[in-house]
């Protein structure tokens, strides 16, 4: 068949690693569709950077508007990041009647539900994978494949930045600054660091596993967040004699209505699963009623693996236009929830 075109908005990290994937992988994905993906169009900001990926047919642009108005596009990969502008672009993009998928966290913890509800009443999808754990499919694994169970807790290492440092600093004495220029070299990082260490990407990745898992609006609002910004070395090497390794872990939990989510360092022994996954490395523990405990483990960042989660999307989409299936509404929430406080 003909092949999708496909309009790229952000060409970093993620973007790049998708055209790599694209190129790469043509095969897989005829075999999945009967057809090719092509990238038509790509946003970015600055027209004389350097781009290490090949880009013989496509056109780059720095007005969203060259891609959100075409009508040979019919999906969108959202991977420039940022709230306002990513939000304005999405909404357009449905208006257009074109699908989405995204990586970007921020907004999807922040303005989810609403761009969902957007997505539904223009007959579009809406596709997030990679806005959780990079590489890891963790949202199918809940909505998919735990979609009959009554998941009571999710629980895990959700940010690759903060354990790329926390490793660093716990096997090589690592600084902590020396760490994060690392994790920033590597792509893991988001372009303002802060999030990442100050607990809020992570806190933003538990608000989006929490409304799945529990089938609740949950807010960042609703979430204890506390970063890493403040351990130092000595801590750490001062645990790690007491046979404890340090660790950013999100916690969501439901039980009763009653959901509480923090995000916290935490003191793991070293016998502890979660104990043992290093650099940007993330897992995920979901604790379903019927199914009992689960472990979801792999890339939580980086160009590649998050390239690979983006595109699942692509392919559920294109297979969903193939069966008109696309705008599937979001499910109401089951129950109102109640915040649990720490001291209740
Ligand atoms: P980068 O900063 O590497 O890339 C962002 C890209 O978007 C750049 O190409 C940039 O253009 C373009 N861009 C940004 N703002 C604008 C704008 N206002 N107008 C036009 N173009 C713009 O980010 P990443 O690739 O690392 O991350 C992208 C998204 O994916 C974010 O939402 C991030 O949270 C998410 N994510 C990232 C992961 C990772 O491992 N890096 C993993 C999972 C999710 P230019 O190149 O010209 O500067
Ligand atoms: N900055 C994020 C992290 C990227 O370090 O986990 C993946 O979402």
């Amino acid at each position: 068949g003909n092949n999708v075109s496909i309009g790229l908005l952000g060409l970093g990290v993620v973007g790049s690693g998708v055209i790599k994937l694209i190129e790469n992988h043509q095969e897989e994905l005829v075999h999945q569709l009967g057809c090719g993906v092509n990238v038509k169009s790509v946003l970015i900001r600055d027209t004389d950077k350097a781009r290490n990926v090949q880009l013989d047919q496509t056109f780059l642009t720095t007005n969203p508007d060259d891609i959100l108005n075409d009508p040979e596009i019919d999906v969108i990969i959202e991977v420039m990041g940022g709230i306002d502008e990513a939000f304005q672009h999405i909404l357009k993009a449905f208006s257009a009647k074109k699908h989405v998928v995204t990586a970007n966290k921020d907004l999807v913890a922040l303005h989810g539900p609403e761009l969902q509800e957007a997505a539904s009443r223009n007959k579009c999808d809406f596709y997030y994978e990679a806005s959780v754990a990079g590489g890891i499919p963790i949202l199918r694994g809940i909505t998919d494949g735990l979609s009959s169970d009554r998941i009571q807790q999710v629980m895990g290492i959700v940010n690759g930045t903060t354990n790329y440092i926390l490793t660093k600093m716990n096997t090589e004495g690592s600084t902590y600054e020396a760490a994060l220029q690392k994790a920033k070299e590597l792509g893991f990082a988001e372009a303002d660091p802060t999030a990442d260490v100050e607990g809020l990407d992570a806190a933003r990745k538990m608000v989006i596993l929490s409304r799945l898992a529990f089938s609740t609006d949950v807010a960042l609002e609703d979430v204890e967040i506390n970063g890493i910004k403040n351990i130092d070395l000595e801590d750490l090497q001062y645990g790690d004699t007491l046979g404890y390794t340090m660790k950013l872990i999100g916690f969501a939990n439901c039980h009763d209505q009653q959901v509480e989510v923090n995000v916290q360092p935490t003191f793991l022994a070293k016998s502890h699963p979660l104990a043992d996954v290093k650099n940007e490395y993330n897992a995920v523990y979901v604790y379903g009623e019927a199914v009992g405990e689960t472990m979801f483990y792999g890339p939580g960042a980086g160009s590649m693996p998050t390239a690979s989660a983006v595109m699942s999307d692509v392919i559920t989409v294109i297979k969903n236009i193939r069966l008109g299936i696309n705008g599937r509404q979001s499910l109401a929430p089951r129950f109102k929830k109640e915040l649990k406080t720490p001291d209740q």
